[in-house]
């Protein structure tokens, strides 16, 4: 079977009506970066941190996946697929999408400050600032932030490197390292862009660039992939 690796970002949640980060009226425009997503906002202000993902969990968990989503999903039938994506929200795994690496981590997880390995799922959107473990840990949101390393990100540049075609779906490719995973994506990997601010970005000379959003563009493209390969 041949390998897929589907690249995302924040524009395949987009009409799931999840915001960005950097289009007009994305979440960045609303929130400094240094108020709610380091490690020294968290030191600094752990109940402001806690708030700003608090909503962000909230509108995750009424959001449904939309049709780019369980296109993607659709390809398993056909193709090894492997979604490296950038959001943490979990609209891939609802969609039914098995392989699905997190790179920047996953807003329904909280994780142990003292110990990384202990990773908790929340049931509710709302959790508190000092939530803390049965043992006594406190508990942080099991998320990537600015300044920390990508823990997953060999994982993700050994996944690319096998790709035999890559699809990148709604993202600045703003923010490194991820941004750098189309680079390992093989020479002669069939290369796919779907954002409709594709034109504004930068990418590689070899891809096909789909200038559309991504309920608009994916469905069709995964149809095209199965009639030409399979
Ligand atoms: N369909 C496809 N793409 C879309 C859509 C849509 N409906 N709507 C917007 N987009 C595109 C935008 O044109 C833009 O290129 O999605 C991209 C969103 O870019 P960002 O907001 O920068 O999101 P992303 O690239 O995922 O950000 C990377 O930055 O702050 C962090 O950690 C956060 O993982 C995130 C990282």
């Amino acid at each position: 079977m041949k390998h897929v690796v589907v690249f995302t970002g924040a524009g395949i949640s987009a009409e799931s009506g999840i915001r960005t980060f950097r289009d007009s009226n994305g979440l960045w425009e609303e929130y400094r970066i240094e108020d709610v997503a380091t490690p020294e906002a968290w030191q600094r202000n752990p109940a402001m941190v806690t708030t700003f993902y608090n909503e962000r969990r909230k509108q995750v968990m009424e959001a449904k996946p939309n049709e780019a989503h369980l296109a993607i999903s659709s390809l398993e039938e056909f193709f090894n697929v492997t979604v490296i994506t950038q959001n943490v929200d979990d609209l891939h795994e609802r969609a039914g999408s098995s392989k699905v690496l997190h790179l920047h981590g996953e807003i329904m997880k909280l994780r142990s400050i003292q110990d990384p390995s202990l990773i908790y799922k929340v049931k509710n959107w709302q959790v508190a600032h000092d939530a803390q473990n049965e043992s006594g840990h406190q508990l942080r949101p099991h998320i990537v932030w600015f300044g920390e390393m990508v823990p997953k990100m060999d994982e993700a540049i050994y996944i690319t490197k096998a790709a035999d075609i890559f699809i990148i779906i709604g993202s600045s490719l703003e923010v490194y390292p991820a941004a750098s995973l189309v680079e390992f994506a093989p020479t002669n990997a069939q290369k796919f862009l779907v954002d409709p601010h594709a034109n504004d970005l930068q990418k590689t000379e070899d891809i096909t660039v789909i200038n559309k959003t991504a309920v608009q563009a994916v469905p069709a493209l995964v149809k095209n992939l199965i009639t030409s390969h399979v």
